[in-house]
């Protein structure tokens, strides 16, 4: 039987009929669709709509669908979960399952029952993110005071510690699970007992059902709630940001692992070979990564354009913003899944990381630093370290290995206290701000990211 027949004469075109139902993709729904309806049952109970045995029936009736779960034939009868669910109860429970949709509408239905799927991979998500994070934070932990080069326009800026260069992932990916936790405070109000559109016609207990399904509150407004769907797109617009810095990360961890960084010690695990060139080791973990983020942002607009120019309330279109809302969180948390295996085996050459930390004019900052100390005007100091560069360039030498003389050519007075200067670990050391690279203020920041991170994991998985 269909959920609204009584007033049509005709049945639908049969290519119409089987088009429109959502059933193919909604029914992954079902759960939520089973703990909904127990709220609005014993609601019904409380308002004297179900007597005490119907209640008990029912309930046992729905749990017995959350047992059988989501069917592995499709019946192409049943148009969405919800005419899914009242038809099983009427199997199970009889002629009282045809009481269960008495006060309520699909539309706060589906409503709640997407609330409670974002809700429950919000915790998925961050759960991952944790576990990712982590991840970095051990390989930071292990780089100790190893250095490398920090690139500007891609040219070799100043040197950092590898731990430092972790860390900034770090922050990316704790920003994406706070912004998970935002979008989680504004979902989490219960749309049920708002009807189809004015709320419902009965005297259910609002309160009652946001509380069983762990909500804050319930809805304010019942036009609002049977057709918003903020919660989703800011959903997978934060999905996206995680998607945004993984493709950041893989982009540069492609780069490290080529021949020419030299940073990156590519895992096996996570490589590919070719079937022409018999040398080769792709980083195909990587450049997936990367690629998905264009299909996750393609799906989160097709949500945010979905919802553009609908008048209130329910519209039907709404049904279209389910499936990008699925493939969203099902790429995302395969992807970090795959990011925080990489992330856990990759080694780096932590040697030539090192090495390169120490030429090519990375203390060019710091010399002229040291001259401002003796009271060098900086435009003054950058204009005569320029000029020692240049002489360098001409050589072929790096700025430690001008004499003084040459310096003193230069207009620069080179004691040994600015040879010491240029050595890298100084250049590491004038660094010492809070946010900043020296050593110090490194392991404060990896302290601080530990602590951060341990309010994820409790105190038992705190990492160490
Ligand atoms: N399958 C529908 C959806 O996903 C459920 C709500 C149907 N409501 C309606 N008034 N036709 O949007």
């Amino acid at each position: 039987m269909k959920m609204w027949s009584g007033r049509f004469s005709q049945s639908p075109d049969a290519e119409f009929e089987q088009w429109q139902r959502s059933f193919p993709f909604d029914r992954v729904l079902l759960p939520y669709e089973v703990v909904g309806s127990k709220a609005h049952v014993a609601a019904l109970a409380k308002a004297g709509v179900l007597n005490g045995d119907e209640l008990a029936a029912v309930q046992f009736a729905l749990d017995q669908i959350a047992r059988e779960g989501v069917p592995s034939t499709e019946d192409a009868a049943i148009e969405d979960v919800h005419h899914y669910v009242e038809k099983r109860l009427a199997v199970l429970a009889g002629e009282v399952g045809y009481k269960v949709h008495t006060g309520r509408s699909r539309n706060e239905q589906i409503a709640t029952d997407l609330r409670l799927y974002v809700r429950e991979q919000i915790d998925e998500v961050t759960h991952l993110l944790a576990d990712f994070v982590s991840a970095f934070v051990k390989q930071a932990e292990a780089a100790g005071d190893g250095a490398m080069p920090a690139y500007t326009h891609l040219q070799r800026a100043e040197p950092v510690l590898v731990a430092h260069w972790l860390l900034a992932y770090v922050e990316m990916f704790l920003r994406d699970m706070d912004r998970l936790a935002d979008c989680r405070k504004r979902l989490n109000v219960c749309p049920l007992g708002s009807g189809a559109i004015a709320g419902t016609i009965l005297p259910l207990d609002r309160v009652a059902m946001a509380a069983e399904l762990q909500f804050d509150a319930p809805t304010a407004n019942s036009m609002d709630a049977t057709s918003d769907r903020d919660f989703a797109i800011e959903f997978a617009q934060a999905l996206s940001f995680v998607a945004l810095h993984l493709s950041r990360w893989a982009e540069e961890f492609i780069l490290f692992c080529t021949t020419e960084f030299g940073f990156v010690k590519l895992p096996e695990a996570y490589s590919t070979g070719s079937s022409a060139m018999p040398q080769k080791k792709n980083p195909d973990a990587l450049e997936l990564i990367r690629g998905k983020a264009g299909k996750i942002f393609a799906e989160a607009a097709a949500l945010f354009v979905g919802v553009k120019g609908l008048p209130l309330a329910y519209n039907k279109d709404l049904q279209e913003t389910q499936q990008p809302i699925f493939s969203v969180v099902q790429q995302v948390s395969s992807t970090i899944r795959v990011a925080t295996g990489f992330m856990t085996t990759v080694e780096f050459n932590y040697a030539h990381m090192q090495q390169t930390a120490s030429g090519g004019f990375m203390n060019a900052q710091a010399a002229a630093a040291y001259l401002v100390k003796l009271g060098v005007p900086f435009r003054k100091a950058h204009e005569l370290i320029g000029k020692a560069v240049r002489l360098c360039v001409e050589r072929g030498c790096e700025l430690e290995q001008l004499s003084k003389e040459d310096y003193a050519f230069c207009g620069i007075a080179a004691d040994e206290l600015f040879y010491h200067a240029l050595t890298l670990d100084e250049v590491l050391a004038i660094h010492n701000v809070q946010g900043g690279t020296a050593p110090a203020r490194v392991r404060e920041a990896l302290q601080t990211a530990k602590e951060k991170l341990s309010q994820y994991f409790g105190v038992a998985h705190a990492c160490t």
